[in-house]
């Protein structure tokens, strides 16, 4: 792998800070075994940075992100910033970075462990074995769409905007990585909208078809309404292999697939923007779950998540199957021998704390690697 892979870490606020401890633990164990070579620079994002500096990311942080070939992103927010004017709220540092380096398209792996399987609230038959990706469009649609915000009609009547807003790039761009990620698993991909109501439902589809008979005619190829598909998601999730969607709905139906899993403490994601002309891409890897202020500087976070989205900036950003391979399967065998935080707790199970956890992963890799 070459030198001086060039790191960002942005623990944030919440349990953030806690689970990236963790996470940089497994990268040291990586760097001394195996030869990882990385240099690691630190930000303030989301609460954090606000308190800090004012604003919920500095201009200097983005440049810093834009510079690096990964941000690894822990959570942002909480109730002690819900007064902050929304510009400056510890989610406006998420999106203005999703937003400026372009990171067009979540990935949202859900994947159930055997050994997760009595985790989840659904029955074992329905999720054993389950293995799907949702890809989230990330840098458009109602999240940034225009015009936005509070107006007032002549009479004095209050009204509010949101825009649900797609280019035809827009939606090619993020299809193409859906076709393609098929193409890599089991050559089947849902793309999902509201066609039935929605004016960008009906472009969305539209575009996916042409593109299919285009460029990618032997993936299997389904269009699913997005009510529909959280209520498939609950049904029978097996018949999922990729799901593409917009910003919103892929929030709202990555939320429901990781509670396929058990918990949303287990789901990393990446986003990812456009190759470059040596196949660079910009990226940025965060958990699923948010900042849990709630359980906050307790050692009660499931850092799993965490460490799993730098095992996808290992495979995404770094080409290094082997240590992302590694990663996991020791996550695996941890969770396989009854090691167990909190928000995955089953009957019989060891219950550690985050930093038991970390150390747990840390002496599984001792023994593979
Ligand atoms: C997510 C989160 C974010 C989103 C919030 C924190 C802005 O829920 O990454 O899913 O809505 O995109
Ligand atoms: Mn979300």
């Amino acid at each position: 792998m070459p030198a001086n892979k060039r790191i960002l870490v942005l623990p944030g606020d919440g349990i953030g800070p806690e689970v990236m401890r963790e996470t940089e633990r497994v990268m040291d164990w990586l760097a001394k075994k195996r030869s990882f070579s990385y240099q690691v620079s630190r930000g303030l994002v989301g609460g954090a940075a606000y308190d800090a500096k004012g604003v919920s990311i500095t201009d200097e942080t983005v440049a810093d992100a834009m510079a690096s070939d990964a941000v690894l992103f822990g959570s942002v927010g909480g109730p002690k910033w819900d007064a902050v004017p929304r510009q400056h709220r510890p989610e406006a540092g998420l999106l203005r970075l999703r937003k400026d380096l372009d990171l067009f398209a979540n990935l949202r792996p859900a994947i159930v462990f055997d050994s997760m399987v009595g985790s989840s609230t659904l029955k074992p038959e329905v999720i054993k074995g389950l293995d799907l990706m949702i890809i989230r469009e990330l840098t458009s649609g109602l999240y940034f769409g225009e015009p936005r915000g509070e107006l007032k009609k002549h009479d004095g009547t209050r009204y509010c905007i949101d825009t649900q807003y797609y280019t035809q790039p827009e939606v090619e761009r993020v299809a193409r990585v859906g076709f393609e990620l098929a193409q890599k698993r089991g050559n089947k991909l849902h793309s999902v909208e509201k066609a039935n109501v929605m004016e960008t439902g009906v472009f969305w589809r539209s575009l996916v078809t042409a593109l299919h008979k285009k460029d990618y005619p032997t993936v299997e190829l389904r269009h699913m309404y997005a009510d529909a598909c959280a209520m498939e998601l609950v049904r029978n999730p097996k018949q999922f292999d990729v799901i593409v969607t917009d910003n919103l709905f892929g929030d709202l139906l990555s939320d429901c697939a990781a509670m396929l899993t058990g918990s949303i403490g287990m789901l990393p994601s990446a986003s990812l923007g456009i190759a470059d002309s040596s196949g660079r891409r910009r990226a940025l890897y965060e958990p699923v779950h948010g900042s849990a202020p709630d359980i906050a500087g307790k050692s009660l976070a499931n850092p799993i998540a965490q460490i799993l989205s730098m095992s996808m900036m290992l495979r995404y950003s770094f080409d290094d199957q082997a240590s992302a391979d590694l990663v996991d399967g020791a996550i695996q065998n941890v969770l396989s021998k009854g090691v167990r935080t909190g928000d995955i707790m089953t009957e019989g199970a060891r219950k550690v704390s985050t930093v038991e956890m970390g150390s747990a992963i840390l002496a599984e890799l001792d023994k593979l690697g």
